[in-house]
């Protein structure tokens, strides 16, 4: 047997055994004629213990050990003197008979410990050292034990999981498509999938009725924290339901995650909150329940008064902050820098204070006290309460004002995240203007239907058309959407008119959808999740990449493998792609 036990089950119960291990140095200590070696695998770290008076050779070879050598072990478990309580082996250890060094290795490039010395880029390259680092692989386990979560929960519900293709025609979710070129074809690409979305609209015209699959998508946009050009979803599609029977599967899912993995057991339903609600007291369409300072609009209090900038303003809107009238004029100060920044382009922000003395604004000059406890009373302010009002054109105060009530969570710790606020936002519109082209496009995708109601006036009036789309955010992240399709050809061809395409164009790129549509398509609808956002949310951690074994960089690269790079003229003439200059 190669080992008999792994680096993180030995126990005092095991006291003398012979045990074999294999793993990885952690590291070498020599205190006065003993030798210790901390020896690592996936499981844990158990120490082995050289003593002088061990066989010369087999001495030898332990002084020989660097970090990160892989060797195989044996010995007799023995319990410690001094014990270790931060690791579950820390009670015993293994005085050595024998070593062998299966593989040296070079001195890594930073420690591979929970707190490394390794930057960012550093650890990218040399990604699979960094995977050794406990903390990193622990962040695996948790997306492994997930996702085996996922498929056992949709598989007790009568969910097929079903693999589509990945070399396919561009299936649009709103960014760019990574292409591929075809040597078979030449001068013709495929598409990486953003989402297998028509395939799982196929299969229910298949008659498959409850589909998903744990997919990989690709899409070509810019990175931020929570998006990478090839992600996983839990995409997932059902026959013959209503919007209520699939925000009903996939709380149940939901809640089944939160119980299985975090404990967390969730009683209610979750809420469920119309798009324009959301964005009316919380200014986004994602909004973090896990802290007020809820919106409260006032353009009937503050206008007419004569203070140019509420009057002139489409928009008066404020948060408030309960408990912090006490802040000092750098703290409120610090707000305005944060509102003025190129990134939100505020102009500025109205404070009003409630303290001991009464109540104080910034705009005093132009409001009476009486007009000032309106605003209070208009917000149920309490004394100790700091008001925040910004004013200018509707959409993007309330854009600004969102990230500074994001904000102020962030600073007054009101986001806790191993709390977690999950709710529906529902009745999202069909399509949203481009405010300079004109032009209409899905809010979600092309294939989401018009609610029954407004259908009719899908070409007549689409800026009023609402959708049975909706999406389930958590903690103000939007984990995943979807909504009821069309499955219809004559709404499908209708949809694609309002979205400037022409019939000759969107027959020649969804031509096989409406096709099948003539051909006995039932009703249906779907959501997909983002699987990387849920992982890190449930690891309480915001960048995706972390739960990633091999993520890209914020430029889209791989600097393990050095990719994308360049390919040679031979390959470039084989796919028919003309070899520049
Ligand atoms: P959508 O485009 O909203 O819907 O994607 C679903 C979820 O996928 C996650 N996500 C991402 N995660 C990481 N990196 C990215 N670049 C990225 N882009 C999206 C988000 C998002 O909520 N086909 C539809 C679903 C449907 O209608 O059934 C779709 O793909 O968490």
């Amino acid at each position: 047997m190669f080992r008999t036990h792994t680096c993180g089950e030995l126990r005092l119960t095991d006291v003398g055994r012979t045990v074999t291990l294999a793993g990885w140095v952690q590291r070498t200590r020599d205190l006065g004629g003993m030798t210790f070696v901390d020896l690592r695998d996936r499981y844990g770290i158990t120490q082995l213990t050289f003593n002088a008076d061990s066989d010369a050779a087999l001495l030898a070879t332990a002084h020989s050990l660097g970090r990160e050598f892989v060797v195989q072990v044996t010995g007799t478990v023995v319990e410690r003197e001094s014990k270790n309580k931060n690791v579950p082996t820390g009670d015993v250890e293994i005085i050595a008979t024998a070593l062998k060094v299966l593989n040296g290795a070079k001195t890594p490039p930073f420690t591979i410990e929970e707190d490394t010395d390794g930057g960012e880029e550093l650890r990218a390259k040399y990604r699979y050292l960094d995977l050794r680092r406990a903390n990193v692989r622990k962040g695996l386990e948790l997306r492994h034990r997930m996702a085996i979560e996922v498929r056992n929960y949709l598989s007790a519900q009568h969910f097929l999981e079903v693999e589509t293709p990945v070399l396919i025609k561009s299936t649009p979710e709103g960014a760019r498509d990574f292409v591929v070129p075809s040597r078979m074809n030449q001068g013709d690409f495929y598409a990486l999938p953003q989402s297998p979305q028509t395939f799982k609209q196929l299969l229910m015209v298949a008659g498959f009725d409850r589909y998903f699959q744990i997919v990989k998508c690709f899409r070509d946009e810019d990175l931020r924290a929570d998006r990478q050009p090839e992600f996983t979803q839990i995409d997932c599609e059902m026959a013959f339901v209503e919007q209520d029977d699939i925000l009903n599967t996939f709380e149940g899912m939901a809640k089944h995650l939160f119980k299985a993995i975090l404990g967390e057991e969730f009683h209610e339903p979750f809420l469920r909150m119309p798009f324009e609600d959301a964005m009316r007291d919380y200014g986004c369409d994602k909004p973090d329940l896990r802290f007020g300072m809820k919106f409260h609009e006032l353009n009937a209090l503050t206008q007419g008064k004569g203070f140019k900038v509420f009057d002139d303003a489409e928009l008066v809107v404020g948060i408030n902050v309960e408990g912090c009238a006490a802040w000092s004029r750098k703290q409120t100060d610090a707000l305005i820098d944060f509102v003025k920044r190129p990134q939100i382009g505020a102009t500025g922000i109205v404070f009003l204070k409630w303290t001991e003395e009464g109540l104080k604004s910034t705009v005093d000059k132009f409001f009476t006290p009486e007009q000032l406890a309106t605003w209070a009373a208009h917000f149920g302010m309490k004394q100790g309460d700091l008001l925040c009002i910004m004013a200018g054109k509707a959409d993007k105060v309330r854009k600004q004002l969102n990230e500074l009530r994001l904000h102020l969570g962030d600073t007054l710790g009101l986001r806790d995240p191993k709390v977690f606020k999950p709710l529906w936002v529902v009745d999202f519109p069909l399509l949203e203007q481009d405010e300079e082209s004109g032009r209409w496009h899905a809010m979600h995708h092309p294939f989401t239907a018009p609610k029954p109601e407004d259908a009719h006036k899908l070409e007549s009036e689409p800026g009023s058309v609402k959708a049975n789309a909706y999406d389930l955010v958590i903690n103000g992240t939007e984990i995943g959407g979807g909504s009821i399709r069309i499955h219809d050809r004559a709404m499908q061809e209708a949809m694609f008119r309002v979205l400037g395409f022409t019939d000759e164009d969107a027959r020649y790129k969804f031509g096989f959808l409406m096709d099948a549509f003539e051909f006995g398509a039932p009703p249906h609808g779907g959501a997909a999740f983002g699987f990387d956002r849920w992982v890190s949310m449930f690891g309480g951690r915001s960048d995706i990449r972390e739960f990633i074994a091999f993520p890209k960089n914020n430029a889209g690269r791989d600097v393990m493998i050095d990719a994308p790079s360049r390919i040679d003229d031979i390959q470039l003439n084989e796919l028919g792609i003309a070899v520049k200059g």
